[in-house]
């Protein structure tokens, strides 16, 4: 693979990171769902882009109870997104342009039809009955109080054997027993696996939920009402850091390969638990704190989640930043929910943000043009979620949807007549290929912030000082990188003009910015600012 000229740039440290939906990315084969080969079609479009890596949600062998977090065989490519073989193509076309790959790997459950499982269901006694979580019941009812994230207790009785097994998603995704050394070896083999195939990097789901109590002792609840607890025994638990630590060493034995670890908290997020599991630079390189992603547009409490990320973060830790994903309301759709008229203004602020922050960005596909949430009736709905949790929550799948390439049929994701789910009534003006003809599109914005970053070292890894912190909803601050290199970055979250005094009296050249143009010179210790302006300068 091509090297970097400057020897101090780390992929996943200083580039940046896109998630991939394959399922919503681009249909090769007119089937109406995307696939690997989608994919390969695509990446030079990821490649014009800038982008360093994708991370890809599961693509595994799957019965799809879960869109793929149910994996049935980690070796094997579920045949909706096409084949081993195809997976390799992406691979080496994606190295040869300088994009690495990174799988999602699920270690807290498998599918209910993993081999695995089904053989540690078949009989007391079975070898591999110890690989999962088994309890007898207490007076016909469940071993204990735990309850599963989707609802309802997390023990799934079962006929055959006459005991319960505990399932923290799903029934059908039984969780694995991480206390089990011969699973943790077998297990180990399957990411192996992967990693002798030439896979950069894992994005590992659910990563503090691995490890469960030995004595199964119940949950405190908080509130009896709502039947709501504190996941104090079946999360969290302080030996899964054991586990991560171990992964680590095996990732280490390869070269240049990442883990980012996504770190689950509920709202309003937990920066601290996050930045646990990044160890002393033995555990993981990158854990996603969801804070950011849980905040409404208000340029103070954005900053004080920075902030608190960045004096959380061990001494060999490295933050990552993340606005979206398959998981969580769409950019335009969460910061436009008081405000519509002004969703996509602050969109670009939030890309300026997202680009100039010390920390590796994460961009979830259809960010880089403003795809919305779509609007799903109760019988549109797939998301296991979003069907249980109707009409109060409508789950993930309206963050789902299909790329909006094109203003054609379908918004150009597949020729076939009908697409996997409903796609975004907004397509004909909302797509790639508008954009792309636009300068002042959003697209054109990510696209130019990402190539900035790539050649500016005080964005992709220099120093982080606040100048305004978010209060009348500015936010200021500047990258420096030694002595070499100083930016200055000025973010206006409000529909209002605001001036800002800065005790600077250096002069400044325009990087980018939504309201100034490329190159022009100023002094800054005077800056009236337009509304939603966000503007990047560099010091001459
Ligand atoms: C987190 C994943 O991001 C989500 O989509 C999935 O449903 C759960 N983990 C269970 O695997």
């Amino acid at each position: 693979m091509q090297a970097k000229s400057n020897e101090e740039w780390i992929w996943w440290k200083h580039g940046v990171i896109y998630e991939i939906f394959p399922k919503s990315f681009y249909d090769s084969n007119a089937d109406g769902t995307g696939d690997i080969p989608g994919i390969i079609q695509k990446l030079d479009y990821l490649s014009s882009l800038g982008i360093d890596a994708i991370w890809l949600t599961p693509v595994y062998k799957s019965p799809m109870h879960d869109f793929g977090y149910d994996v049935s065989n980690y070796r094997e490519i579920d045949p909706a997104f096409g084949t081993l073989n195809d997976f390799k193509i992406l691979l080496n076309k994606a190295h040869s342009r300088n994009i690495r790959i990174i799988m999602d790997m699920v270690m807290n459950h498998t599918s209910h039809l993993h081999s695995w499982f089904v053989e540690s269901r078949s009989s007391l006694n079975n070898p591999k009955r110890n690989w999962y979580i088994w309890k007898d019941g207490i007076k016909n009812k469940p071993p204990n109080n735990w309850s599963s994230s989707w609802g309802g207790s997390a023990w799934e009785w079962d006929e055959t054997t006459g005991q319960y097994y505990f399932h923290s998603c799903l029934k059908e995704q039984p969780d694995l027993n991480w206390h089990n050394p011969e699973l943790i070896d077998a297990f180990f083999e399957e990411i192996r696996f992967w990693l002798e195939m030439g896979v950069d990097g894992f994005r590992l789901d659910v990563i503090n939920w691995i490890i469960k109590d030995k004595k199964f002792r119940n949950n405190p609840l908080i509130s009896r009402i709502f039947r709501i607890q504190k996941h104090l025994y079946d999360r969290n638990r302080s030996r899964s850091h054991k586990i991560v630590k171990k992964f680590r060493r095996m990732l280490d034995e390869y070269d240049n390969r990442m883990a980012v670890g996504e770190v689950f908290s509920l709202p309003p997020g937990d920066a601290k638990l996050s930045a646990s599991y990044l160890g002393a630079g033995d555990e993981l390189n990158l854990a996603f704190d969801f804070s950011l992603m849980y905040r409404p547009w208000n340029a103070r409490l954005i900053y004080q989640c920075i902030k608190k990320w960045y004096r959380l973060m061990p001494e060999k830790g490295w933050p990552c930043f993340v606005l979206s994903s398959h998981d969580y309301p769409r950019t335009v759709s969460r910061f436009g929910v008081f405000n519509r008229a002004d969703r996509y203004k602050r969109a670009k602020v939030a890309a300026v943000l997202l680009l100039s922050l010390k920390g590796t960005p994460f961009l979830y596909y259809g960010e880089e043009i403003g795809m919305r949430n779509v609007n799903l009736k109760r019988n549109e709905i797939s998301d296991p979620l979003g069907r249980r949790f109707w009409p109060f929550y409508k789950g993930r799948q309206p963050a789902r949807a299909p790329m909006q390439w094109s203003p054609e049929s379908n918004a150009g994701f597949t020729t076939a007549p009908l697409t996997w789910m409903k796609l975004n009534n907004d397509y004909r003006k909302i797509n790639v290929q508008s954009q792309l003809e636009d300068r002042d599109s959003l697209f054109n914005l990510y696209r130019n912030l990402i190539g900035i970053r790539k050649n500016c070292p005080a964005l992709y890894s220099g120093n982080f000082e606040p100048v305004k912190k978010g209060k009348a909803g500015v936010l200021a601050f500047y990258r420096l990188h030694d002595d070499k290199e100083k930016v200055f970055v000025v973010l206006n979250f409000t529909s209002g003009t605001k001036i800002i005094h800065v005790k600077n009296k250096d002069y400044w050249k325009v990087m980018i910015s939504t309201h100034r143009t490329k190159d022009a010179s100023l002094i800054i210790h005077e800056l009236i600012l337009a509304p939603y302006e966000a503007t990047i300068l560099r010091q001459i």
